[in-house]
């Protein structure tokens, strides 16, 4: 009796997940003028399933509204936790509010890299964001060294239990990852499918141990519209954050449509 409920507890589980359509999510980190993001969005037409853009400051604000009218989600690659102050340069919650955005992306590698920004640093973005209701998009991943030399598995368990930690349970709907290995970040080459597999059955366990939750994991790292099928059925993947491809708006319509479950 308790093994056929077992089993039709997986058999649910798993039409499930075949149903439910991947989150192709795009950062286009310093790239489209508002010009250049009207132009994209209208050769991109329709979308349909759960689309998400990350523009810079400049295009979100003035495309807020088109954003929105398209059913894409919108929102900031970054932003700073205290709600106003001399704090030259950055942007504060309340004006992403007024923007009606929902996801905010934060800890990208990029910023981890370029901006030295800290594993503390991050937890308290996330923490202010939740705090605002906003849902988060947060990025981790290793280097080349950390993977060849077999730490990987150390370094991301460590990025995900210092920028969670704190991470309420009421909370925990509102939060994604996106699994980005730095060296396939705009590198042309993403990691192989078994890279994939391994590193997102891995992160899920921890993800699982803390928080108790399946939160969506997402790949990013050179996807495009030739490998998004591949990797968008390894087992473990939510969907997708990509960068270079998220550009061009017939890449970008790919991978939405090979993302579509239903
Ligand atoms: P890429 O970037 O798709 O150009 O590799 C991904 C990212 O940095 O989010």
């Amino acid at each position: 009796m308790e093994q056929k409920n077992l089993d039709q507890i997986i058999r649910e589980t798993v039409a499930r997940y075949m149903n439910r359509s991947l989150i192709v999510a795009g950062n286009w980190k310093m790239n489209m003028t508002v010009r250049e993001g009207m132009e994209f969005l209208e050769k991109l037409g329709p979308v349909d399933g759960k689309v998400m853009i990350f523009p810079p400051y400049t295009t979100l604000a003035v495309l807020a509204g088109e954003f929105r009218k398209r059913g894409i989600i919108y929102g900031p690659q970054n932003f700073h936790y205290k709600e106003s102050g001399a704090y030259t340069g950055e942007i504060s919650l309340p004006m992403i509010k007024e923007l009606g955005c929902d996801c905010l992306l934060v800890g990208h590698s990029e910023r981890r890299s370029y901006y030295n920004e800290t594993d503390e640093e991050i937890q308290k973005k996330i923490q202010a964001a939740l705090k605002e209701g906003f849902s988060v998009m947060l990025c981790i991943g290793e280097n080349l060294e950390e993977r060849k030399s077999g730490q990987w598995k150390n370094v991301l368990r460590k990025q995900l239990e210092k920028d969670l930690e704190g991470l309420s349970t009421d909370r925990i709907p509102y939060i994604q990852i996106a699994y980005e290995p730095i060296w396939a970040i705009g590198t042309g080459v993403s990691a192989s499918t078994e890279e994939i597999i391994e590193t997102h059955r891995y992160l899920k366990a921890v993800l699982s141990e803390l928080t108790g939750s399946d939160i969506p994991l997402l790949y990013g790292g050179s996807v495009n519209e030739k490998n998004a099928a591949d990797i968008g059925s390894c087992p473990g993947v939510d969907g997708f954050l990509i960068g270079g491809a998220s550009l061009k708006p017939e890449k970008f319509r790919k991978i939405i449509e090979v993302s579509k479950r239903e």
